[in-house]
């Protein structure tokens, strides 16, 4: 699928921001901890979560869709995840640890690399050794056995999924695990508070050194997936781009400190309890060193967001990718057919802001993708962006979302 871009038009108005994808993934993963009925509120209807979904109905759950709410029940038929579905998103890992936990086997296809990098899962693998799980890794295919056991483990890098998949396996372990240099996402934290809802013993939640006292027995839980700070950060991202003034509602702005710390050295963006606003003044001279490290720094999702404002700006930024080892080179030449004047050296990409203009780009990951559309809507002229099959796992209509604050979107299968 293709957006058939008119740029130029600067954006205005308001838009609700839904529940963020990595939530959902992760607490659908942790439904598995238990057969009682899980209920998750605020889930959006995005391709990567229907897949997810599809997934654990194909191992025996149960699950229900009521507009954004999702019912999980009942317990697996199966440990042995379907290649065909497995590896249709990254998010399907998440399924290793709650499984490994509540049924002390698993078979899952890896899904492999992607276009922002190789993706290993060495974290996730010597963690469950750590608790005393026999792991046997055959490149694309994973197979896990034994009851985990409660250890001390220190994650050599603060692995979002890692550290998700860590969390389920010690909350039903026996005896008591110390997790160290732990995830702190918001989405890891919403993992940790609904496992403490569902009766698991954590203490430290929020922190980066977990202690988790391994219980029998889960319990259901009702839960609410928080706000996708992306999404928030994408809409914000193109209003600036076009140099226009948006709010964004039902966001959490405490979420967003790192990105608004960036916007603010161009634009003006006001915080209240639930919405972020952004108004234009001129065109911003640039936004100096920015490097993406793990949460509450700067984010790698919102690294394509920033590439693109940068390249539309009226002066020099440099952007360091440290987390993945692809995921500025193929950004950065796209938006250099529009005009832009990047040069990506390793993971540093030295960017002179430029007038851009249209173009036909092609997306190759899901946020790299948002970033190719907002370039658009700044650029003068009508650009196609391809690949959008990409942009839709993650986003929910992000064309409609954006022609409702004034954009000239039009979809082209
Ligand atoms: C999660 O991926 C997110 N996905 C990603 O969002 C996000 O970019 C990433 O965290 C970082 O914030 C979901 O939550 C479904 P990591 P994850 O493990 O867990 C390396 C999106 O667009 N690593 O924190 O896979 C890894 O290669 C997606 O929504 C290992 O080397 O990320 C990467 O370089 C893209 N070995 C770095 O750590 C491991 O065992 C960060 O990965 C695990 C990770």
């Amino acid at each position: 699928m293709d957006y058939i871009i008119s740029g130029g038009n600067s954006l205005s108005g308001e838009i609700a921001v839904y529940g963020a994808k990595n939530c959902a993934l992760a607490l659908f993963g942790a439904s598995i901890l238990t057969d009682d009925d899980v209920v998750l509120h605020n889930c959006s209807d995005i391709v990567d979560v229907v897949n997810m979904l599809l997934l654990l109905q194909s191992m025996g759950k149960k699950v229900k869709r009521q507009g954004d709410t999702v019912t999980l029940c009942g317990g697996l038929t199966s440990t042995c995840a379907p290649q065909a579905l497995a590896t249709l998103l990254r998010g399907s890992a998440l399924i290793l640890g709650s499984t490994v936990a509540r049924y002390h086997q698993i078979a899952l296809p890896l899904p492999g690399g992607c276009a922002i990098g190789s993706r290993p899962m060495d974290i996730h693998l010597y963690g469950l050794q750590a608790l005393g799980v026999e792991v046997l890794n055959a490149g694309d295919m994973v197979s896990c056995r034994g009851t985990p056991k409660g250890a001390y483990y220190k994650l050599r890098f603060a692995s979002v999924g890692a550290t998700e998949n860590m969390l389920c396996a010690c909350v039903m372990a026996k005896g008591s695990s110390t997790l160290v240099n732990c995830a702190v996402e918001p989405e890891v934290v919403a993992l940790e508070q609904m496992l403490v809802q569902m009766g698991a013993k954590i203490s430290g939640v929020g922190s980066s050194e977990l202690q988790v006292e391994g219980v029998e027995k889960l319990h259901g839980v009702e839960f609410t997936v928080i706000p996708d700070r992306i999404v928030a950060a994408t809409y914000l991202a193109a209003a600036a781009a076009t140099l226009g003034s948006v709010t964004v509602t039902h966001c959490r702005p405490q979420h967003l400190g790192a990105f608004v710390n960036i916007l603010s050295k161009g634009f003006d963006v006001d915080c209240y309890e639930n919405t972020v606003s952004l108004s234009s003044r001129n065109i911003p001279n640039g936004y100096g060193r920015v490097e993406t490290a793990p949460y509450p720094l700067f984010p790698t999702d919102m690294q394509s967001l920033l590439l693109t404002l940068a390249a539309c700006s009226r002066g020099q930024t440099i952007v360091v990718e440290n987390l993945f080892e692809n995921r500025l080179e193929h950004n950065a030449s796209e938006l250099n057919k529009m005009g832009a004047d990047i040069t990506v050296k390793n993971n540093a990409a030295t960017v002179i802001g430029k007038r851009l203009h249209s173009s036909t780009v092609a997306a190759s990951d899901l946020r790299g993708g948002a970033g190719l559309v907002i370039a658009a809507l700044a650029a003068d002229g009508v650009s196609t962006v391809g690949g959008i099959e990409h942009v839709n796992r993650g986003y929910v209509d992000l064309a409609g979302s954006l022609n409702k604050l004034g954009a000239d979107i039009t979809e082209k299968n």
